[in-house]
């Protein structure tokens, strides 16, 4: 088998960008280890910057998001009894639409497969060669046999636990970790949001986000210590604690209802450098995860397929290396700084069990700047809304 671009992982970053080069005219082959069904059951992030949802309707997937997504001007931040809302509007003259990366990718999928774009799925990729010759080699399994996919480049968007990582030699990658000492509990249930745009919240008993998917269903979070799982959290638990971190002026809207969806997830920040090695390219979780704190994971995954397109686009397009060869520079730009702000959003937000009344003083008066500056405000509001390309 052969093709011009060979793409692990069938992810939000795999999709779009198989989309983006297909429409182009680029042969692609997407190859994804787990089925179409685990890939779509996967409960995830939910806010998209404009960049992204520009990109999508690029990709000719903006029917339904222009249809069902909820445009925000501002996000609420309840901080220990005292209030703020961050309007983007006004500071930034910006928005963010909440659209579930479920529907993202649901949306991506069928375009791809109505396009007939050549994918398949419960096929991992085993081993990546030949990253600085000529071409590349794939090898993966299907049916039980193994096979082999020859490409001109290959893009890993396989997530953190990728193979594609893993194929730039130690000595070449650079990686950089924070891991947090708490995870996120989130439930998905349908019942109506309480308030029509996002409540971020921290509490003495720690942090929590009310966050919804539509007018019918919500998506809420608590920090929760590392060594809890779900069995800790009946229902009822999880409602009680939520509104009492969300504070008792948005509690009173709270509805509650049976959870459809639970899950823990840890909180990390990890940069790899760099995102190109030879013919082979990192871009979304492969390459970086940053705490959900700041709705950025999505988004950045987004802006690699946007840097990652236009590259191998105008590559095939009249031979040109040269956005190829400022792919890892110009994508890790903007994930740096979105990487600090995820970092800064969850530092301010978050209960740190090692935290000394110093440390507490710092965060109480970070809340208090940003609530008597306008400069802060809009610091905030156009890291939130997405930086430019
Ligand atoms: N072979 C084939 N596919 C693989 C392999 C492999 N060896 N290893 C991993 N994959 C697949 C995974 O099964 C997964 O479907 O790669 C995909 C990676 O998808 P995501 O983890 O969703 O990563 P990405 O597409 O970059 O999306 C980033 O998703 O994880 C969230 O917070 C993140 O919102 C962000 C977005
Ligand atoms: C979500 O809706 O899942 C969500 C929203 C905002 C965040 C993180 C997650 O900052």
């Amino acid at each position: 088998m052969r093709t011009q671009v060979g793409i692990i992982g069938g992810g939000p970053s795999g999709l779009l960008l198989a989309r983006l080069l297909s429409l182009a005219g680029i042969r692609v082959v997407l190859l994804e280890r787990q089925s179409p069904g685990y890939v779509l059951g996967r409960i995830r992030a939910g806010i998209l910057e404009t960049i992204a949802t520009d990109l999508l309707r690029e990709a000719g997937c903006g029917t339904r998001l222009d249809a069902e997504g909820l445009v925000h001007d501002g996000t609420f931040i309840n901080f220990q009894g005292d209030g703020l809302r961050i309007d983007f509007k006004d500071l930034v003259g910006r928005h963010v639409t909440v659209y579930g990366q479920t529907e993202v990718t649901r949306d991506l999928m069928d375009a791809n497969t109505a396009a007939g774009v050549e994918a398949f799925y419960e096929a991992p990729v085993t081993r990546i060669e030949g990253l600085q010759g000529d071409r590349v080699r794939l090898t993966f399994t299907h049916g039980g046999a193994e096979k082999v996919l020859e490409c001109g480049f290959v893009a890993a968007c396989d997530g953190y636990h990728g193979v594609g990582r893993a194929a730039i030699p130690a000595s070449v990658l650079k990686t950089y970790e924070r891991v947090y000492p708490f995870g996120w509990l989130g439930v998905l249930a349908d019942v109506p949001p309480c308030a029509h745009e996002l409540v971020y919240a921290n509490h003495r008993n720690g942090f929590a986000l009310a966050s919804m998917r539509s007018p019918t269903r919500v998506r809420g979070y608590i920090q929760v210590p590392l060594h809890e799982t779900v069995d800790d959290w009946s229902d009822e638990r999880f409602w009680a604690e939520y509104k009492t971190r969300l504070g008792p002026e948005t509690a009173k809207a709270v509805a509650t209802g049976p959870s459809i969806e639970k899950s823990i997830a840890p909180l990390r920040s990890f940069v790899a450098e760099p995102m190109r090695y030879g013919r082979l390219f990192l871009a979304g979780d492969a390459a970086h995860i940053v705490p959900p704190t700041g709705a950025k994971g999505l988004n950045l995954a987004a802006s690699d397929i946007r840097y990652l397109s236009r590259a191998l686009i105008a590559h095939y397009a009249n031979n040109s290396h040269d956005l190829i060869e400022r792919y890892s520079a110009d994508c890790l730009a903007r994930v740096w700084k979105a990487t600090r702000f995820s970092w800064w959003m969850t530092t301010l937000l978050h209960r740190f069990p090692e935290t000394d009344a110093f440390g507490h003083g710092l965060q109480r008066t970070e809340f208090d700047y940003l609530k008597s500056s306008r400069a802060a405000q809009t610091v905030l509001a156009e890291n939130y809304v997405g930086l430019p390309i």
